[in-house]
């Protein structure tokens, strides 16, 4: 099996270094998918995330969707994005997996919420069958489900660049313990990430909206459970600074978010809270950094235009827990 060469030659930092100083050299060799997503004719744009869902409807999902459903009419939604881990534990079986139906299309009933959800898979996915997760059969059951491993949304005035992140992390390929990920189409792994990263700096450049939003399911800067996430803050974050990226937006802890920094624009964001919540599991974060960290479950949204973003959290019961807003100028796009 392909898996076996990567836990015989254990990935090391240094030379994924190596991978990313020529990334630069590399000719592309393909680009990412692109979607068109419309703003709303008053030239607005609003959506939820949500992260870290699908469980039957256990563990509060269920309330969460209602909330969801409530706000998102309320706001008047154009979209969902999903921060990822979108079915436990162990992703779909297959396309005809009724997890499908029983933590999706049964959970996110409310007329709202009838969008496009816009997925990225998350560790729990790759332990299923992730390319049922890709396959168009699952949108021809749910025409709302988009779900590719790294693409973008143009959204005339916000860009979305979705990143496929578990192939980053090193652990689930040196010690997967009991766990068995699906990689089939991501090896050889060098190659894979070096093209992520090559892809997405590209987009980046080639960026003409004013906000740019990056959505992967790992944590860049988190104060929860798993905390950092070190490959992508060596391998991702240098990429964001540099194409000024303004929110990057994640999954993976459980829990909700929102961490500033003081040598960085980008603000962290996670919407981990979709249905298990991970009470008291936090760890030391710069308090002047941390604008929230909540343990429990919810979820959270966006209202923009060109020059205004206003974002918010919710608890399980449609609770703001933490709001704010930005605004910034136009860049010129010739
Ligand atoms: C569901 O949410 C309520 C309200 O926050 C909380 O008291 C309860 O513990 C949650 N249940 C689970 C299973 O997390
Ligand atoms: C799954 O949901 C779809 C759409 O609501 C429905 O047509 C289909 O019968 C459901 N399948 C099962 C097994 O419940
Ligand atoms: C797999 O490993 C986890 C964590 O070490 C453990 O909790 C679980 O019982 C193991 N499952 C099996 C089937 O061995």
């Amino acid at each position: 099996m392909a898996a076996h060469t990567l836990l015989d030659k254990p990935l090391q930092f240094s030379s994924l270094l190596a991978i990313s100083l020529f990334l630069f050299l590399v000719p592309s060799i393909a680009e990412l998918q692109r979607f068109q997503q419309s703003a709303k004719a008053d030239g607005s744009l609003s959506f939820l995330v949500i992260g870290d869902w699908g469980r039957h409807g256990l563990y509060n999902q269920t309330e969460v969707a209602l909330q969801m459903g409530t706000i998102g009419e309320k706001l008047d939604i154009d979209f969902i994005i999903s921060t990822g881990d979108n079915f436990y534990e162990d992703g779909l079986t297959g396309t005809d997996d009724p997890a499908f139906n029983e933590s999706f299309i049964d959970i996110y009933k409310a007329k709202s919420l009838q969008k496009l959800w816009y997925n990225v898979l998350g560790n729990h996915d790759y332990r299923g069958d992730v390319e049922a997760q890709l396959s168009p059969i699952l949108r021809e059951k749910d025409s709302r489900w988009i779900c590719s491993r790294s693409y973008i949304v143009n959204a005339e005035f916000v860009d979305f660049f979705f990143i496929d992140t578990t192939p980053f992390v090193d652990k689930y390929f040196i010690n997967p313990g009991n766990q068995t990920y699906d990689w089939k189409g991501i090896l050889p792994r060098y190659q894979y990430l070096s093209r992520t990263l090559e892809d997405l700096d590209s987009a980046l450049k080639d960026s003409k909206a004013n906000w740019k939003i990056v959505i992967g399911h790992h944590t860049i800067k988190s104060a929860g459970h798993h905390g950092v996430t070190e490959e992508l803050l060596v391998h991702l974050l240098p990429i964001l600074e540099a194409h000024s990226v303004d929110f990057y937006v994640n999954g993976h802890d459980h829990c909700l978010e929102h961490i500033t920094s003081s040598d960085s624009k980008i603000q962290f964001l996670t919407s981990g809270g979709g249905s298990k919540a991970w009470r008291g599991d936090i760890n030391w974060w710069n308090p002047d950094e941390l604008k929230l960290y909540y343990d429990g479950q919810g979820f959270m949204s966006f209202q923009m235009t060109q020059n205004t973003a206003d974002m918010a959290f919710y608890d399980v019961l449609g609770n703001i827990l933490h709001k704010w807003s930005i605004s910034k100028e136009a860049i010129s796009t010739m």
